[in-house]
């Protein structure tokens, strides 16, 4: 049984450190680049799932969600009004379904964490809206990234975006540090307060993950699997995640192999 340390520090990781972290940030997000052609109307996400498995197995990494708190699957797939958590299965995809699909790599002994939407067919407008604020908001997010910014002005500026379009920010999952383990400090919260929070420092590297509601932010857990977190209001939830290194200059996004965040 794991316990939280009280009182541990957010750790700053040496170039070595960085380099692995760097490496499995990478193969994270070429999995997810790998099973894309494969998401289409038909498949069932338990097929994407095995996708991802056999990709990050060919690679020599490993995926840090099998065992993690009895989680038994290298992915999740959160379709529709399932926020995140979502357990592949047997459900097979349909027209007009918007999918956030989820891989964190271990590769020797480094994580990665990275996530991202998945449409099929012909989606609504409404739909199509919601996936792209909720990546301008990942965005948002990452413009904040800089030494001696503040964490809370994350959260603060996702937030105000994100509830200008009458959309709701998740506040009951967050993002977190990550690189030498799954979930390290800090809590990277994605509703927060101007100008509070821990300040940033080169060397940190933590992911930002904001999940955003078409309707109330609010989330319940499946009673049956523990796991699946849905939206209580049955509205469509959208999310992309980087995993993001503080530089001394801008923010290195490790999980970018697209080029859409100018490297440092
Ligand atoms: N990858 C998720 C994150 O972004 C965590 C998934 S934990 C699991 O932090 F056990 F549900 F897989
Ligand atoms: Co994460
Ligand atoms: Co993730």
């Amino acid at each position: 049984m794991a316990f939280r340390e009280k009182g541990s520090k957010i750790i700053i990781k040496n170039a070595e450190q960085i380099e692995g972290i760097r490496r499995s940030s990478r193969l994270a997000a070429q999995s997810l680049k790998e099973v894309a052609p494969f998401v289409k109307a038909g498949v069932t996400t338990e097929f994407l799932n095995n996708i991802v498995k056999e990709f990050v197995r060919d690679n020599k990494a490993i995926s840090a969600t099998v065992g993690y708190n009895g989680y038994k699957h290298e992915t999740c797939i959160s379709v529709n009004d399932v926020i995140c958590h979502g357990i592949p299965g047997k459900y097979e995809l349909r027209d007009g379904d918007i999918l956030n699909i989820d891989v964190t790599t271990i590769l020797d002994g480094f994580y990665g964490d990275t996530s991202k939407m998945f449409t099929i067919g012909t989606i609504t407008d409404h739909a199509q809206k919601l996936i792209d604020v909720s990546k301008e908001c990942l965005r948002i997010g990452i413009l904040q990234c800089r030494p001696g910014n503040r964490f809370g002005n994350i959260g603060y500026e996702i937030n105000k975006y994100a509830t200008s379009f009458g959309y709701s920010v998740v506040y009951e999952f967050c993002g977190h540090g990550v690189g030498l383990r799954f979930h390290e400090e800090p809590e990277v919260c994605h509703v927060d307060e101007k100008d509070t929070g821990t300040m940033m420092a080169a060397g940190m590297i933590f992911t930002i993950e904001p999940m955003i509601n078409a309707g109330k932010a609010r989330s319940k857990v499946d009673k049956h699997d523990g796991w699946t977190a849905r939206t209580i209001d049955g509205k469509l939830s959208a999310q992309f995640e980087h995993t993001i290194l503080i530089t001394p200059t801008r923010p290195d996004v490790l999980t970018d192999i697209d080029g859409e965040f100018p490297k440092p």
